[in-house]
């Protein structure tokens, strides 16, 4: 049956046509033209109760105005979301006890209030009975580690601090999903941390379903049980972690400086993702080819300089998830 139904969902956004040169801009000041920019186009999935979900894509890809048709902060042009046979937009009361959000560009948290405070408001805007409040606090105190600026105003603490608050808040009535949209962008490393291993021990223990958006591939690896990529607001895969680790986890970077510019490089083990300046970045499969062969023959050939590996970044594994789908098609 399916905790969340997304069926067909279709956003579009009208946005102003900007024509060109000085007579443009002066017809666009009087009679704007509208066009369609669609955001979600025809999307569909169904999420079951305690799973947890890496919705990912590059940026602009349609990301964040999922989640906002999910949470009801906005209605599709077409097809629907069902939570638990409920339309969010529709009936935004009943979803809101049903959930969670934490969006990351924006705060919930009242600025000139301490922590405590704010989370004493959420209580009562919740109707959150005390025992379960004080419980889930003290839980979300030790595992969010919040005691060290529980007293102070919201305005004076880091991003990090602020943003393990906001998660805190997102569970205490704990509601059958969270959904959280870029919770970790400019954390710094420990916070980030902390929040991955809240987020997993929450949806174990509590079943409690997560859908997170992110850029960063150790949130999903580290969170998330399956993935679901989009790209220009269309899904394009949707799978266990496993079989995603499985088929991707081996690609690696391989970052080349040549001494000048290196017109029509070639690579046979690889894809070359970028050429630029005297930089080229080539994306590789280490069960392939090792690096160190990889290294050799490309030294061999052109005039390298210094080279170096990296972890792919999700764009460029979605590239290749790309490029295989077009292979198979
Ligand atoms: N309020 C809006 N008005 C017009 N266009 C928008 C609006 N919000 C987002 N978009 C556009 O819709 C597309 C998807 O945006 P978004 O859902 O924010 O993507 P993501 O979260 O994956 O970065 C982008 O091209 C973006 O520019
Ligand atoms: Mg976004």
């Amino acid at each position: 049956m399916g905790l969340i139904r997304v069926e067909q969902l279709y956003k579009v956004y009208k946005v102003k046509n900007s024509r060109k040169g000085l007579l443009g801009g002066v017809a666009d000041l009087f009679a704007p033209q509208w066009v369609d920019k669609e955001a979600v186009n025809c999307i569909d999935f169904t999420i079951n109760q305690g799973e947890s979900v890496g919705y990912i894509g590059p940026n602009g890809s349609g990301k964040s105005t999922t989640i906002k048709m999910l949470t009801g902060i906005l209605y599709p042009t077409s097809g629907r979301v069902l939570v638990n046979h409920v339309e969010p937009y529709h009936n935004r009361l009943k979803n809101a006890s049903m959930i969670g959000a934490v969006f990351g560009q924006r705060s919930q948290l009242w600025w000139d209030l301490a922590i405590r405070e704010s989370f004493e408001l959420f209580r009562h805007i919740y109707r959150i009975p005390y025992p379960m409040f004080k419980k889930n606090l003290d839980k979300m105190v030790e595992l969010l580690g919040l005691n060290e600026f529980y007293s102070t105003p919201v305005r004076q603490l880091s991003l990090g601090q602020r943003m393990r608050a906001e998660i805190a808040c997102a569970f205490f009535h704990e509601p059958l999903i969270v959904y959280l949209d870029e919770p970790t962008i400019g954390l710094d490393v420990v916070a980030k941390e902390q929040v991955r291993l809240f987020l997993r021990e929450i949806n174990k223990e509590k079943q409690t379903t997560i859908i997170l958006t992110t850029h960063d591939m150790d949130d999903i690896q580290q969170v998330c049980e399956r993935l679901i990529l989009i790209d220009h607001g269309q899904l394009i895969f949707d799978s266990p972690m496993e079989h995603f680790v499985n088929q991707y986890g081996k690609e690696r970077m391989l970052l080349l400086q040549f001494e000048h510019h290196v017109d029509n490089l070639q690579v046979d083990h690889g894809v070359l993702v970028e050429n630029q300046n005297n930089q080229a970045k080539i994306l590789f499969n280490k069960d392939s080819i090792s690096a160190t062969k990889l290294i050799q023959k490309m030294t061999e050939c052109y005039p390298v300089m210094d080279c170096k590996i990296e972890e792919p970044k999700i764009e460029h594994l979605m590239r290749m998830v790309y490029e295989e789908r077009g292979r198979n098609e």
